[in-house]
């Protein structure tokens, strides 16, 4: 079954009580990582300083190991190649703004197993860098397309439709995407991610922490204003894993 056909399940659905978060984050000393990655390919992880602002320096280092994120993954011409396989698609949809209460709202999305050629070696590339080369990976990208004022509520990917490992292309704009851990409401962490970037969210990051992509009023990062514009991020996931338990915020 294909990623969409499930729509609306991927996501765990429940009503968090809204963390709007107004605690003293600390500052960190700056650490750069190299990140093992599974193929042949090594690149280097944006530096810790830059891409996190955390609640303090336990949640920073977990959610350093678990999020990373490789800026200027694509290329301008990658970006505008991917563009121009997905938006004929994406442009045959409606945005969804009816539901405000759901998990996300101004969106549409879809899915798409098959890519031309110069799109095939780019989502390669995610996937090999992401997922070790004996994991079961989605066949199916999630292709999720958010309007200027659209944004994600906070929510855990469902252990029933995907794996332990998601990783996104974000282009035509910045965001701000914020982990609140699921029972300690006070841990939380935003992660900047830029235009032509890829994050990866594994681990803790991915079960024990929500993820939300906040709208445009909210983002900021560090003090500074975040020019949130409509957004396209392209998802691979690989598949479920058997035996992991579903946790339900607090
Ligand atoms: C989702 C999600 C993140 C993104 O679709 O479940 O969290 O980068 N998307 O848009
Ligand atoms: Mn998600």
């Amino acid at each position: 079954m294909s990623l969409i056909a499930m729509s609306g399940i991927i996501r765990n659905v429940w009503k968090c009580s809204t963390v709007r978060i107004a605690i003293c984050r600390y500052s960190s000393t700056a650490r750069t990582e190299t990140f093992a990655g599974y193929g042949e390919m090594k690149m280097k992880k944006a530096e810790v300083r830059d891409y996190i602002d955390a609640s303090d320096p336990e949640t920073e280092s977990v959610i350093a190991e678990d999020v990373s994120i490789f800026e200027n993954f694509l290329s301008e011409k990658e970006e505008l190649s991917l563009l121009s396989e997905v938006e004929p698609r994406l442009k045959m949809m409606k945005y969804e703004f009816d539901h405000w209460d759901s998990v996300i709202y101004g969106y549409r999305e879809t899915d798409k197993k098959d890519w031309n050629k110069a799109n095939t070696e780019i989502i390669n590339r995610v996937r090999e860098l992401a997922f070790p080369p004996d994991v079961p990976q989605l066949t199916y990208v999630h292709l999720l397309d958010l309007s200027r004022s659209g944004y994600i509520n906070p929510h855990i990917d469902s252990v029933r439709f995907c794996g332990n490992v998601i990783a996104g292309l974000n282009t035509l704009s910045p965001c701000v995407m914020r982990f609140v851990h699921y029972e300690q409401k006070d841990k939380f962490a935003d992660i900047l991610i830029e235009r032509r970037s890829l994050y990866v969210m594994k681990g803790k990051a991915r079960y024990d922490f929500t993820h939300e992509i906040l709208p445009q009023k909210l983002s900021t990062f560090k003090g500074r204003n975040v020019h949130r514009e409509r957004r396209i991020a392209i998802i691979c996931r690989n598949e479920p894993i058997e035996g992991v338990e579903e946790k339900t915020p607090s």
